[in-house]
């Protein structure tokens, strides 16, 4: 159990960086520009922005590359040495969280949650959610078993809510979520 756990958590850790870098990668240039959705509210909110696209995507290819450095030889190798794999799944998973995330920030707007206010599961989960969907068509299955699946959706939210404390603890986010 602890193996296959250890390796979808460094599989996943690029999706993770990705969605984390925004706080301090991002904040300017609106994605919404502003604007508001047919139901008088904004489509994403002034809290998701290019740079923080472009600082996540970026932070997140880092950490794939750093994962293909430090990995290819040791037995938590997830790719079979191969750099290339690292570098696209980073790619797809980064992407996909910061799609997820766009994604849960557009459905609390939907339910009239302003930018920043809490949601739970919707503040967490849509980014790594996403993240997997986007590997999917890899073909890459080995990260799917049921058990470790539901280990890391729980151990996500934890850390999500332990790292955004965190971050509003030293003074980095507004929120503590
Ligand atoms: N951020 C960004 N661009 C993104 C995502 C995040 O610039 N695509 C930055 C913003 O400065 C944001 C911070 O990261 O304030 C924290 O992101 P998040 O917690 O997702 O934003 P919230 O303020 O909680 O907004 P929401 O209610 O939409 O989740
Ligand atoms: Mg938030």
């Amino acid at each position: 159990m602890l193996d296959p756990f250890v390796r979808l958590l460094l599989f996943i850790l690029p999706a993770y960086v990705a969605n984390a870098a925004p706080v301090v990668l991002g904040g300017l240039f609106p994605i919404d520009g502003g604007r508001r959705a047919w139901d008088g509210r904004p489509y994403l909110g002034s809290s998701k922005t290019w740079l923080g696209l472009a600082g996540g995507l970026v932070a997140g290819l880092l950490a794939a590359v750093l994962e293909a450095h430090l990995l290819i030889g040791t037995p938590y190798d997830l790719w079979a040495g191969q750099g290339s794999w690292y570098l696209l799944t980073g790619l797809l998973l980064s992407a996909g969280a910061l799609a997820g995330d766009l994604l849960g920030s557009f459905a609390k707007r939907r339910l009239g949650l302003g930018a920043g206010q809490a949601s739970w599961l919707l503040d967490q989960l849509p980014f790594v959610l996403v993240a997997m969907l986007a590997v999917l068509p890899l073909g890459v299955t080995f990260q799917f078993e049921p058990l470790p699946l539901a280990a890391l959706l729980v151990l996500t939210v934890v850390l999500h809510r332990a790292a955004n404390w965190l971050a509003h603890r030293s003074g980095l986010k507004k929120v503590p979520w």
